[in-house]
């Protein structure tokens, strides 16, 4: 597959490579103990995504965050999008908004024979995947400079979320995709975020800010509901949605700090979003319930996928594909 920049694109390529807090409770993130680096400007067209807002740490907390929330659900994704038609001979995959590759790393590992190409509109970011086993594309979602019906599935994993509007991203998505290839979509909606016993109805206001805060700097945590009805607005067939579960029977609570911890608070109280009350106060009860042996959490997220239809808008069809 081609993913030579066509100048003047305002992207460059590079070779060799939600989201999703979605409830804060506390500290105990690996990032915490990072020597404090100055936060990083956000990265132009990254929406609300921008880790020196959410996260503690610089690069290596949200290195930290990235890792540990791929390592949590990985398994139970894969399984979906398995069951959701993706095959080690159907690629390449195009993964956009790979950001450090904790996805593409695992992807390649499990399906050595899927071609991938990552591609993240963040170059420090993505640098970080190199080695994942994928090319390596720095580029805006929406403006992919990649061939017309040259992809057989793209996955967006955690970052429409972020984007103000997701069709621009979601047309590049159908543009790239050979006529049956298929687009994934993993996301959350933060009204069905998951269940936790004991709850802490308490941090709702806490939580609720955060949900404000993503929102007000573009992004959607509720884009979960959206996902089917974006997916066949943008001319997708065989849309469809499937749950994923990831709970504390089969892994440590204190695997699920990327989610239920403080280090996504940390930032806010920085900012003033927060009051030092309310940041103890999550701390405190997310130290409560990682203490607690009977704590029981389940995360839920959405894989929405469709599949590409036969006329791509733009581009001319022959029996190889696209030009
Ligand atoms: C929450 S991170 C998810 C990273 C990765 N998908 C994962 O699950 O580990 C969101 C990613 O989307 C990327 N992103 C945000 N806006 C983008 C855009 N307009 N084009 C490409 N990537 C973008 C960010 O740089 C970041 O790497």
């Amino acid at each position: 597959m081609t993913t030579t920049p066509t100048p003047p694109h305002p992207t460059a390529t590079v070779t060799g490579h939600d989201d999703t807090a979605r409830q804060a409770l506390t500290p105990r993130d690996p990032a915490a103990s990072a020597p404090p680096a100055p936060p990083a400007p956000p990265v132009p067209n990254a929406g609300s995504y921008n880790p020196a807002a959410t996260t503690a740490g610089g690069m290596a907390g949200e290195l930290a965050r990235l890792e540990a929330q791929a390592a949590l659900s990985f398994d139970e994704e894969l399984s979906l999008l398995r069951e959701l038609g993706l095959t080690a001979s159907g690629g390449p995959l195009v993964e956009v908004g790979a950001g450090s590759g904790a996805i593409t790393r695992r992807l390649s590992q499990a399906m050595p024979d899927l071609s991938l190409v990552a591609v993240d509109i963040d170059p420090d970011l993505l640098a970080h995947a190199e080695g994942a086993g994928a090319e390596l594309v720095v580029a805006d979602a929406a403006d992919l400079p990649l061939e017309t019906a040259s992809a057989g599935y793209v996955l967006l994993r955690y970052v429409l979320q972020h984007l103000p509007d997701p069709a621009p991203a979601l047309a590049e998505a159908r543009r790239i995709l050979r006529p049956g290839g298929r687009i994934l979509v993993t996301e959350v909606d933060a009204s069905c975020w998951g269940l936790a016993e004991p709850a802490y109805p308490e941090l709702a206001g806490i939580h609720a800010k955060m949900a404000a805060t993503q929102q007000a700097a573009g992004g959607d945590r509720t884009i979960g509901r959206r996902l089917t009805r974006l997916l066949r607005d943008t001319g997708f067939t065989e849309v469809a949605l499937r749950p994923f579960a990831t709970t504390n029977d089969t892994r440590p609570t204190d695997d699920f700090a990327p989610h239920l911890g403080p280090g996504r608070l940390q930032p806010l109280l920085t900012a003033g979003v927060l009051s030092l009350r309310e940041f103890a106060l999550a701390a405190d009860r997310w130290n409560r319930f990682r203490a607690d042996p009977n704590a029981w959490v389940m995360l839920l997220g959405f894989t929405a996928a469709g599949t590409a239809p036969d006329a791509p808008p733009g581009g001319r069809h022959t029996p190889e594909g696209i030009q």
